[in-house]
């Protein structure tokens, strides 16, 4: 079978590498750029980007011009995606739970995160903040990798009374190569031995420098326990958001990203979906990773039945054919039979995909991507 390098692929695409690199990565294949994929899989990405297929020969993958990039003119702001990742116990879920005026931590196994919950938040300014709450636990590396890549801005918790950690680094590195702006709450600031210079410190030696220390990282004291620093941390959030002019076409077709996805015993397949642009609406007729669906229902994070969600909202959408993976794009299409379609399509790349690709350890994907 025919191949091409994914960087060149990327040249034609007028795509960066580490995109394509990225995209591969979530569909379970783990190359660099200068790896090649067959013509099956190359289509494949080229259509997930959105651009036109045309196979002028056999050998050959022509990338029409007019992709489906929305015009400058149809783009509204949206909320921005913040991730908050950390080592093990440093409060993650406690910081949100306090941003929240909720109590997530009192209701998990073992005060272990285990997967991934997504949430939104009111600013003061009455606007919203999506925020994604990922494990500590070095088991789940992937989860804080994926958390990375559909993220703006990445808040890294770090424990003031036990400084940087094993997983404090791999989250700095994964929201480096993911290019991601970070800010560091130096959490738990109540408690005895609490040290944030210290914290500040070290954080150099991985190359993260804070303003206080003339760099252009932002950090901010906070207690999630005691409640304090809370505002500051969500005005720094605003700062980079701002920052970052984040906007998308809430008129169209929605595309979004799984966060989680699972079989629920009364409901069915259900998948926690991150809108990216357009609106879902429920009646949608999609394709999630391999999988298709119609959209039966829409539950929000305030567990409450919502009939659309727009860019930036996470919404668990019921009326799925299977349960797809985390990480898989969602697309609205305009048919049932166009979902069986490209879902019959996906599933045939990826099982051929994955039957000839050597799989690579994340750590090594991050690392050919940097
Ligand atoms: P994982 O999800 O397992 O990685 O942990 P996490 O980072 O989400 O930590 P979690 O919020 O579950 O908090 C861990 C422990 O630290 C709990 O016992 C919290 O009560 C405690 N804790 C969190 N924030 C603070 C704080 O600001 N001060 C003090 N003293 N304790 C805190
Ligand atoms: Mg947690």
């Amino acid at each position: 079978p025919e191949a091409i390098t994914v960087g060149e692929l990327a040249k034609r695409m007028d795509e960066k590498g580490a995109d394509l690199v990225k995209s591969l990565f979530k569909m379970g294949m783990a190359v660099t750029v200068n790896q090649t994929v067959d013509q099956d899989t190359a289509e494949l990405l080229v259509t997930e980007f959105g651009h036109n297929i045309q196979r002028v020969s056999e050998s050959d993958v022509e990338i029409g011009i007019e992709g489906d990039e929305d015009k400058d003119a149809d783009l509204k702001p949206r909320p921005p995606v913040v991730t908050i990742m950390g080592h093990v116990d440093h409060g993650k879920t406690s910081l949100l739970d306090a941003l929240r005026g909720t109590d997530v931590v009192a209701g998990e196994a073992g005060g272990i995160t285990q997967h991934i919950g997504a949430y939104q938040v009111k600013t003061k300014e009455g606007t919203e903040i999506t925020f994604l709450d990922t494990p500590g636990h070095e088991a789940f590396t992937a989860m804080r990798a994926r958390g990375a890549n559909v993220t703006d801005i990445v808040i890294i918790v770090v424990a003031a009374n036990d400084g940087i950690m094993p997983q404090t680094i791999e989250a700095i590195n994964h929201t480096k190569a993911a290019g991601v702006p970070m800010i560091i709450a130096i959490n738990k600031m109540d408690a005895e031995g609490a040290d944030a210079k210290n914290v500040r410190a070290r954080l150099l030696e991985h190359e993260v420098v804070v303003e206080e220390m003339s760099g252009d990282v932002q950090d901010v004291e906070v207690s999630a326990l005691k409640r304090t620093g809370l505002d500051e941390l969500m005005e720094k959030i605003t700062l980079q958001a701002e920052l970052l002019e984040l906007k998308a076409n809430p008129d169209r077709a929605a595309e979004g990203t799984v966060i989680e996805a699972k079989l629920d015993k009364g409901r069915g397949p259900v998948a926690t979906i991150l809108v990216s642009r357009g609106t879902l609406k429920t009646g949608d007729i999609f394709v999630v990773g391999a999988e298709s669906g119609k959209v039966r229902a829409m539950v929000n994070d305030k567990g409450e039945q919502v009939k659309e969600a727009g860019p930036s909202v996470p919404v668990e959408v019921l009326g799925l054919s299977g349960v797809p993976g985390a990480g898989d794009p969602l697309t609205v299409v305009p048919d049932e039979a166009r979902a069986r379609e490209v879902a019959e399509y996906r599933a045939d790349v990826l099982q051929r995909a994955r039957t000839t690709q050597t799989p690579t350890s994340v750590e090594n994907m991050f690392s050919a991507m940097a």
